[in-house]
């Protein structure tokens, strides 16, 4: 048996921050030691909403260089652009076409994004999911690493392919695609915002303060940790549900330093928020300074970075294209050439 095959993404809008960093992208570099892996960034994803098209290309680059500043290495993995494949938005079609409507009105995320759009919703935001279905069955997928807030994605991207492409097209014996399993490492799941600890920490939030990007220069995040959200006890402890700041705030410091719930809990038990601000800041500086310095240097001269891609799309497409071919035959398209 091969190894287990694990894909994930991100949507290159806007900076990455610490939430998608712990919940997602760290996972992934432990994964990719022992599963064959594909990491792409889904710009496909990022047109859903209004966006600048003067900054995506940028944005899909910066997002593609981070992830190899995080650790993900170009030798164990495939990194890829969505879009540069196209059997992506064809499969995305295929199952289009057998996922019913009322599936994808029940997704929350849909429902909280729509109601910021008004009465411009596209039809691709009502999609997402199912593009997002298309990105891991196209794979053959095992395992998709994710933060907490993707679970009923998954669980959609399951359902389409059980119930509505293996049920109705294949044989028990012989399934046409793989049902993927989700991988929410609970650690790290749901990285809250720093002004109100029962948010999660997000790109759209209006308020910057909210988040620490992964590029944040130091005096920014002392900043930012300075003017965090707290409250009136003293003494900081985990898992207090009326102090879900502390335990935002605790849970970061205990996986950024390295130390451990454990440790932190003891270590911080009689702290106060003016000694534990500072040694919050210390350590996310510190755990980010590499990561910010090998970025520097993947764009300072792109054509590493635009090899690693060109290579990544290279190996990312061949299987892509066989998967894609597979469920065109099942569905009965005639294919070229074909008797
Ligand atoms: P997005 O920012 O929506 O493109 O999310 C990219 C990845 O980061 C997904 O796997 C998300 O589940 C994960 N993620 C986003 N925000 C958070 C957060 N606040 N805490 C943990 N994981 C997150
Ligand atoms: N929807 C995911 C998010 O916002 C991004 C995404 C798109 C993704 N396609 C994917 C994640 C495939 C994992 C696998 O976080």
């Amino acid at each position: 048996m091969g190894r287990k095959r694990v894909l994930s993404g991100v949507q290159p809008t806007g900076a990455l921050h610490l939430g998608n960093w712990l919940g997602a992208i760290r996972n992934w570099v432990k994964l990719q030691e022992d599963h064959e892996t594909f990491v792409c960034v889904v710009d496909l994803h990022a047109i859903t909403v209004p966006h600048d098209p003067s900054l995506l290309a940028e944005n899909t680059l910066k997002t593609a260089a981070l992830y190899i500043a995080c650790g993900m290495n170009p030798q164990q993995c495939s990194i890829f652009i969505q879009s540069q494949i196209a059997a992506h938005s064809e499969l995305c079609w295929l199952l289009n076409c057998v996922t019913p409507l009322n599936w994808m009105e029940r997704m929350i995320q849909f429902k909280e994004k729509s109601v910021k759009q008004g009465d411009n919703v596209s039809i691709g935001l009502l999609d997402y999911p199912v593009l997002m279905a298309a990105d891991i069955l196209l794979y053959d997928a095992d395992l998709v690493p994710v933060g907490e807030d993707q679970k009923q994605h998954l669980e959609l991207a399951r359902d389409i392919a059980q119930q509505r492409i293996n049920s109705r097209f294949g044989s028990e014996s012989i399934p046409i695609l793989k049902v993927p399993t989700p991988l929410i490492i609970k650690e790290g799941a749901k990285v809250m915002s720093l002004t109100e600890g029962n948010n999660k920490m997000s790109k759209s939030d209006p308020n910057e303060n909210s988040r620490i990007t992964l590029l944040d220069p130091p005096d920014l995040i002392k900043k930012k940790i300075k003017r965090a959200k707290t409250d009136q006890h003293f003494g900081l402890e985990f898992d207090n549900p009326n102090r879900p700041e502390a335990d935002n705030l605790l849970s970061l410091y205990a996986i950024l330093s390295g130390m451990g719930r454990e440790n932190v809990a003891r270590e911080c038990s009689q702290m106060g928020w003016g000694t534990f601000k500072p040694l919050l800041t210390e350590a996310t500086i510190s755990a980010l300074e590499p990561i910010q310095n090998k970025y520097k240097e993947l764009m300072k001269d792109r054509t590493e970075l635009h090899y690693i891609l060109d290579n990544g799309k290279n190996q990312a497409e061949e299987v892509a294209n066989s998967t894609l071919k597979r469920l065109q035959l099942a569905l009965g398209l005639l294919r070229k050439n074909q008797n």
